[in-house]
């Protein structure tokens, strides 16, 4: 089968690879018919780049037909169309009966320290083939694949792998009270739908930062207060307008959906591009000790959160040793959430609004549909924010 493979740094390539086959009765097959890029792609592109191997196949947005189920996959039949969640996950351990399949004790990393497997995401997790691909082997099945009806688009179904249980997990996280305020850093797929799916459950005023013209316009259509970070002369400047607007106090959440490619610190930055030019053997752990990662827009959450209020991180950072300001967290009395989405969790809330009526506007989320081979030119085009790319749907 053809398959997203990475290579190196930046460089991804369409190769033909082995068709993947059960492996154990707990196995099913997948033919993909839709499979999302996502900005956790974009750290493997080029900041994780330590824990990839080369070869490695991408990819953990995916929806499909069941092509083949193993012996222990009761509820699957072939032919069936499903989404599969990001994480692979038993379902059926303590930490997935307590709803947080990403920490499922049957497929925890322990080699690595990690929690849940995952599809296409480095070493540290797991080393799973990935669903930028024709098919997809899904370990786990008899929990993780979410069935859908026949009838409507790809579109309708294909971001409950990812986009939409990320972008709900981050609101229920940030906890904002009915009518109150949040502010979304990062209007990127997880920035954009966080917005709207705090707009649906309630909140009063939804504010949005980047600094990429059409993806503010995106949040701005749909009734997001905007500020582009490029018209303010530092980060203190844009947290001085948003507490103007709530009583000088500040929003009472913050979710932060950046991540570790923040647009901030010219010292961090250089500090991972040394990281990713080290020898191999000695990148990966100095990526985990002296940890590469872009703070800003964390740093930029505690400043603007009002006192008393919550962070809550979707964004991925990746070091251990990065000067959190514990003084301020401390004594703003911040309440922080985070984590990967735990999907099934949520698929079942958010399910009932994947209607006809798209109050959270799934039908027309993707900005850009392309086939495999293209996948080359979409990573480039997503990780520079160019020709309008917001979301992309790869269409084996
Ligand atoms: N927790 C999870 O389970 C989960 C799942 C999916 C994605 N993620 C993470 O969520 C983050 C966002 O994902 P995405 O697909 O939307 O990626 P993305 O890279 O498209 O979006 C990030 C956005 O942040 C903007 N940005 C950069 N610096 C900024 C700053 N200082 N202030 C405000 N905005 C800034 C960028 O312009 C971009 O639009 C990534 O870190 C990704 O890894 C987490
Ligand atoms: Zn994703
Ligand atoms: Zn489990």
């Amino acid at each position: 089968m053809r398959a997203v493979t990475w290579q190196g740094k930046r460089d991804v390539r369409v190769e033909n690879v082995p068709d993947p086959k059960i492996e154990e009765p707990t196995d099913a097959i997948i033919r993909i018919t839709s499979s999302g890029l996502c900005g956790s792609d974009l750290h493997l592109y080029e900041v994780l780049t330590p824990f990839m191997t080369p070869g490695d196949i991408l990819g953990h947005e995916p929806m499909g037909i069941v092509e083949e189920v193993g012996a222990g996959v009761p509820d699957l039949q072939v032919g069936d169309r499903v989404v599969v969640p990001f994480q692979i996950a038993c379902g059926n351990c303590w930490m997935c009966l307590t709803g947080l399949p990403t920490q499922c004790e049957t497929t925890q990393v322990h080699g690595e320290g990690m929690g849940a497997a995952l599809f296409g995401y480095t070493r540290l997790y797991g080393a799973v083939p990935g669903a930028q691909a024709e098919y997809l082997r899904v370990p786990q099945a008899q929990f993780g694949p979410i069935k859908v009806p026949e009838g409507p688009s790809d579109d309708r179904f294909v971001y409950l792998s990812d986009v939409l249980p990320t972008a709900w997990q981050a609101v229920v996280y940030a906890d904002v009270p009915q009518g109150g305020s949040v502010a979304v850093l990062g209007l990127g797929p997880i920035g954009d739908m966080a917005c709207r799916i705090a707009q649906v459950r309630g909140a009063g005023r939804v504010f949005g930062v980047d600094l990429v013209p059409e993806r503010l316009r995106r949040a701005r259509s749909r009734g997001v207060e905007t500020y582009d970070l490029r018209s303010f002369d530092n980060e203190k400047e844009l947290v001085a307008a948003i507490r103007d607007e709530t009583d000088g106090r500040g929003p009472d959440a913050v979710i932060d959906a950046v991540g570790t490619e923040a647009h901030g610190s010219a010292a961090a930055k250089l500090a991972q591009t040394a990281s990713a030019m080290l020898p191999r053997k000695i990148s990966g752990p100095f990526a985990e000790r002296f940890s590469v990662d872009r703070l800003a827009a964390l740093h930029t959450a505690i400043d603007l959160v009002r006192r008393g209020g919550t962070i809550s991180l979707s964004g991925v950072y990746g070091g251990t040793a990065d000067p959190m300001p514990m003084l301020t967290l401390f004594d703003k009395q911040i309440q922080m959430r985070m984590g990967q989405a735990n999907v099934r969790r949520w698929s079942d809330d958010i399910i009932p609004y994947l209607t006809d009526e798209d109050p959270l506007g799934v039908d027309d989320f993707a900005t850009h549909r392309v086939p495999l081979s293209e996948a080359p030119r979409a990573y480039e085009m997503f990780q520079r924010k160019e020709d309008g790319a917001v979301k992309v749907l790869m269409q084996p």
